[in-house]
């Protein structure tokens, strides 16, 4: 399950889309051909549920992965999928927390403590949990700052240091995701972002080397904003929402991305 430093991992999230079972499969399979292709990009496609089995991929350059799992492996559940149900399946990766199943408007309200419980089900799967953190507003006073240190501390309690390699944190701030983003984030203040967060996992484990923690952005990134990105925030690569649901569009992110390298 060790993660390959040296390549950018980038994430499609396709959400609830697309509509139909065979939409999914020409979308896969046109991404597939070009992903396979790559020799520095590892994509993951993380479609919805119904369409996980349909999807399965041979290759190890383009796989799929979950938008979520359940911490339970069996059991009396009603509509949740487990992370045991899907390890068994051979999912390597899956989404955790995304900001839209926190929100108790249009997801699930998860809380901190669900999620930290989804991290450590997939963990004990073998299941790379790509988890996500981010905060719904800037301030002045820095206190997305301390939101984030909260968010970053309750996903990775009680989990042992050797287990934060394979973690995979996605800072997705909410104001510059989907189509009502406020604005998009700067190269910058992802840097900024992704040193905060490998402080605050240094700080957890009391530790003053750099934690090998991969670090990806999420939040309207697309095929010309991904190399500046890529090129000037230092991270390890990028959770796709809107640019990924056209394999046109995600084909060009994975090719730019490759030129880079
Ligand atoms: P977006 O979504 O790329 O459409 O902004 C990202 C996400 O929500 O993961």
């Amino acid at each position: 399950m060790k993660i390959k430093k040296e390549k950018c991992l980038i994430v499609a999230n396709w959400k609830m889309n697309p509509v139909s079972s065979k939409l999914a499969k020409q979308n896969f399979s046109s991404i597939k051909k070009v992903a396979n292709k790559m020799r520095n990009v590892e994509t993951v496609v993380c479609p919805p549920f119904v369409y996980l089995e349909s999807l399965k991929s041979t290759g190890h350059r383009c796989v799929i992965g979950s938008q979520d799992l359940f911490f339970q492996p069996e059991g009396s559940y009603t509509g949740e999928i487990s992370f045991l149900q899907l390890k068994n399946m051979g999912i390597k990766y899956s989404i955790i927390g995304h900001s839209e199943r926190r929100n108790p408007t249009h997801g699930e309200g998860e809380t901190d403590e669900l999620i930290n419980l989804k991290i450590r089900a997939s963990l004990k799967g073998m299941i790379t949990p790509i988890v996500c953190v981010g905060e719904k507003t800037r301030d002045e006073k820095g206190d997305y700052l301390s939101f984030l240190k909260t968010q970053i501390e309750k996903a990775f309690a009680d989990l042992p240091k050797n287990s934060i390699k394979d973690v995979v944190v996605a800072y997705e701030p909410i104001w510059a995701i989907g189509k009502d983003a406020k604005r998009d984030a700067t190269p910058k203040e992802v840097f900024e972002i992704s040193i905060f967060i490998k402080k605050v996992i240094s700080d957890i484990y009391n530790t003053k080397s750099v934690p090998p923690t991969k670090i990806l952005y999420g939040g309207s990134v697309n095929e010309k904003n991904i190399v500046d990105f890529y090129k000037e925030s230092g991270i390890d690569g990028f959770l796709i929402g809107r640019a990924s649901l056209d394999p046109k569009k995600f084909a060009e992110i994975l090719k730019r991305v490759e030129e880079i390298k």
